[in-house]
C-alpha cells in the first residue's frame, strides 16, 4: 500500500496564541492521501481548512504531529530543505491568483522553474506549454495584471503545475470568481486530473465543487470525518 500513498499526516495539532487565549484549530488530525486522488476538505469558514493546507504543503509548521511525503518527514527539515520541498513537490493555488501583475503570463508561470535553476529558454517553453494546457496560449505575452480574474486563476494553475508537483493544493480556488469562470476552472481541474494523473487536495465550502472529488472529508472540531466516497 505504501507505494500508493503520497502524503501522510499523523496527530496534527495547530494552536494559535490569541488575545482571548489559546485557539486550537487542529487537534490530533490524521490523513492519508493516495496517488491520483482528487480529495477535498469541506467545512464552514473558520473550521481550519486553510490552516490544514498550509501545514500539509509545508508553508507553516504544526504545533505537534507529523507530515510525511513518500516517507520523508517535513518536521525534521531545515528552512532551506522545506523551501526546496515546496518548489519540487508542491503546487498551490489560492483564492486570489497572486500573480506578479507587471510581468507577462509566461514570466509568471516560468518563475518556479527559474527558482529551481532551469534555463530561461527551457522555463519559457514549459511555461508556454502549460499556458496552452489551461487554454491561455494566446495570452502568454499579456501582462498578468491585464488578464481577467478567471484567466489569472488559470495562469495561477499553470504556475502551480509547471513544476510537476506531487500534490496540487487549492484553497477555495473558485471562491473569488463568477459562476461561469468558476465552472471553467472546475472543468479544467477535472480534465487535467485525468490527462496528467494529478494528485490534488482542495479546501472548499462549496459542496457542489467537492462533489466532483473522489474523496471528501469534513473538518470538524479539529479533525477529519469522512464525508463519503463519491463517484466521479
Ligand atoms: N495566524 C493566526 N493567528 C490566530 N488565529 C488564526 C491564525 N490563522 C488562523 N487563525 C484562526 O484559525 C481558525 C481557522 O482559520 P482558517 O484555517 O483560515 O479556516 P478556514 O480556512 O476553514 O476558513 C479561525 O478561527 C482563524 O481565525
Ligand atoms: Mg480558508
Amino acid at each position: 500500500m505504501r507505494g500508493d500513498t503520497v502524503l501522510v499526516a499523523r496527530g496534527l495539532r495547530k494552536a494559535f496564541a490569541t488575545s482571548a487565549g489559546e485557539l486550537v484549530v487542529l487537534d490530533g488530525l490524521d490523513l492519508e492521501l493516495k496517488r491520483g486522488e482528487m480529495a477535498a476538505v469541506v467545512g464552514p469558514s473558520g473550521a481550519g481548512k486553510s490552516t490544514l493546507l498550509y501545514l500539509l504543503a509545508g508553508l507553516d509548521r504544526p504545533t505537534a504531529g507529523e507530515v510525511e511525503y513518500d516517507g520523508e518527514r517535513l518536521d525534521t527539515m531545515s528552512a532551506d530543505e522545506l523551501a526546496r520541498h515546496r518548489n519540487q513537490r508542491i503546487g498551490f493555488v489560492w483564492q486570489l491568483a497572486n500573480l506578479l501583475p507587471e510581468f507577462t503570463a509566461r514570466e509568471n508561470v516560468a518563475l518556479p522553474l527559474l527558482v529551481r535553476g532551469e534555463s530561461r529558454e527551457r522555463a519559457g517553453q514549459e511555461a508556454e506549454r502549460w499556458l496552452g494546457e489551461v487554454g491561455l496560449a494566446e495570452r502568454a505575452d499579456h501582462l498578468a495584471g491585464e488578464l481577467s480574474g478567471g484567466e489569472q486563476q488559470r495562469a495561477a494553475l499553470a504556475r502551480a503545475l509547471v513544476t510537476g508537483p506531487a500534490v496540487l493544493f487549492a484553497d477555495e480556488p473558485t471562491g473569488n470568481l463568477d459562476a461561469a469562470s468558476s465552472d471553467r476552472i472546475l472543468e479544467l481541474l477535472v480534465s487535467l486530473h485525468r490527462t496528467h494523473a494529478l494528485t490534488s487536495f482542495w479546501a472548499t465550502h462549496n459542496l457542489e465543487l467537492a462533489g466532483r472529488c473522489n474523496r471528501v472529508w469534513r473538518l470538524e472540531r479539529g479533525r477529519l470525518a469522512t464525508a463519503g466516497r463519491l463517484t466521479t
